[in-house]
């Protein structure tokens, strides 16, 4: 059913996105022109990294897969044969089967006719391999597969790194070139209804399992596009797990589910990639399944286990620049679906109000994650957040909303060794004239390193007999508990 196209010869940046019909017509003049017009910059530009990384190959490059340059020459040649044999328009009207199922049979044939000599074992990876290009995710599909990888981040079509175990790794995957890389970008932003190109070169969007996507393409990436993906993880991290990697001590994890069942309104600050989100999803474990419980977020990313779940979603502006959905949008909207709790996956503008506003409403329990490197800097990011949102009140009043509303702040921190550590829980206790009085619950000391430069340290209380929760806890019939979580703290003085 294939016949041989009749249209000229084909280049790479045609044949990459054959699956949305309309992107590849797109992607084709806007990254191919580029290099041609900017040609002495890109000699140079191609000859410095092709000199520097072969000298770092052999050190700190994490090989995904052991292919051979010799490997990617045939891989070529195949491919180039198969782009030459195939009618893409009709390859596209396919269901993903079939057309695997076709492109297979061809490159088997290709491979016969060209007499390429390969074992069975390096034809299979061949053929799922050049599937994945013309279908997939190409290079990155190995990658996407894995379960183990936090982030990938591709700095153009020779350089991917990824983060494993909290460590970044450079990787042997590379694509063609930069117009197959745009070609994938393409591909995955155009599933969620976005383009990526010259003229909107910013774009956010997610693959199917719900990984988090961002693409910056040039002018505005100097070294190609640039691809960033926050791997959903399909198994989130629970409290104990958080324990087993000595993110929080048993007694710290203790606290913190008394400060999520007895419905502390609670802020998770950190940096970003500090395990804010993770933090904040094994803290709904404890949310009551009986509990109506409304997400706001971004990206989906929060994997409640409760039965009663509204998840809500923001919504960028369209290509003409309007119908977005804000925040703070979600988090208005949100109090008239009658929520016992509402929960703010990232708070960083003007819905702080709101969340406050809820959190003092009867919606108590509610919780959010906020960018800040400490305590007291959150609740003053909080602050300018409202001051910034337009809402002209004086500062004491914002600072009066902060205190009766927000009980608890817990700081993540991802550690210089790679680790991610929760390093703080701190109680907010009220207004001292014009100034917001804290006190810690908990802290993570670090005494030291050890041999494999892992930085060691413990979870120690704060000495706080009673923390302002405690009445809390006592309503909710926790009080023996958090007395025993607490007094198992101290243990560790
Ligand atoms: N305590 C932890 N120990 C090990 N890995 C963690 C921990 N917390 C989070 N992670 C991993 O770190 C990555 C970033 O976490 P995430 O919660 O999304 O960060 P943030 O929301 O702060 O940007 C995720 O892949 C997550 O699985
Ligand atoms: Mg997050």
């Amino acid at each position: 059913m294939f016949g041989k196209r009749t249209d000229g010869p084909k280049t790479s940046e045609t044949i990459a996105a054959p699956k949305p019909a309309p992107a590849p017509v797109k992607a084709k003049p806007a990254p191919a022109p580029k290099p041609e017009a900017r040609s002495p910059d890109r000699v140079e530009a191609k000859s410095k990294p092709s000199k520097a990384p072969p000298k770092k190959k052999s050190e700190g490059v994490t090989k995904i897969d052991d292919r051979s340059d010799e490997y990617y020459r045939v891989k070529t040649m195949v491919f180039n044969a198969l782009i030459d044999t195939i009618d893409l328009a009709q390859l596209a009207q396919l269901d993903a089967d079939s057309a695997r199922e076709e492109i297979r049979d061809i490159v088997v044939e290709i491979i016969s006719i060209k007499n390429v000599v390969m074992s069975i074992a390096e034809q299979e990876s061949l053929l799922e391999d050049i599937c994945n290009d013309v279908l997939g995710y190409g290079p990155l599909e190995p990658l996407l597969a894995r379960d183990d990888i936090a982030d990938i981040m591709v700095n153009g079509a020779g350089t991917t790194y990824i983060e494993v175990d909290g460590r970044i790794e450079r990787t042997n995957i590379r694509f063609r070139d930069n117009a197959q890389l745009m070609n994938i970008c393409q591909r995955i932003v155009s599933q969620v209804g976005r383009r990526v190109d010259e003229s909107s070169p910013i774009c956010d969007a997610r693959l199917l399992d719900g990984s988090r996507v961002n693409v910056i393409a040039p002018p505005l990436a100097l070294d190609g596009p640039t691809l960033t993906i926050r791997k959903f993880k399909k198994d989130k991290l629970k409290l104990e797990h958080l324990v087993d990697f000595g993110s929080i001590s048993d007694a710290g994890a203790e606290i913190l589910r008394i400060i999520g069942a007895c419905r502390c309104n609670v802020l998770i600050s950190g940096g970003t990639g500090s395990g804010k989100t993770t933090l904040l999803n094994s803290l709904t474990a404890f949310i009551d399944p009986g509990e109506r419980v409304i997400t706001c977020e971004d990206a989906a990313e929060l994997q409640l286990q409760q039965p009663h779940v509204v998840r809500l979603e923001t919504r960028p502006p369209n290509l003409e620049g309007s119908g977005a959905i804000s925040m703070r949008d979600l988090v208005k909207n949100c109090l008239r679906m009658r929520p016992d709790r509402i929960i703010v996956g990232e708070v960083r503008g003007p819905e702080a109000f709101d969340l406050l506003q809820a959190m003092n409403t009867g919606h108590d329990g509610s919780m959010g994650t906020l960018h800040a490197n400490t305590p007291r800097e959150a609740l003053s990011r909080v602050e300018s957040m409202i001051t910034m949102g337009g809402f002209s009140l004086p500062a004491k009043t914002i600072r009066e909303m902060i205190v009766g509303s927000i009980d608890v702040v817990v700081q993540a921190s991802r550690l210089r060794d790679g680790t991610r550590k929760i390093i703080s829980v701190t109680e907010v206790m009220g207004l001292e004239g014009e100034v917001i009085v804290t006190q810690d619950i908990l802290k993570f000391e670090v005494d030291g390193e050890d041999a494999n430069g892992k930085i060691k340290g413990v979870h120690r209380g704060l000495g706080v007999g009673r923390p302002r929760f405690w009445e809390r806890a006592r309503y909710y019939n926790m009080e023996r508990e958090l007395a025993e979580a607490l007094d198992a703290l101290e243990g560790n003085r």
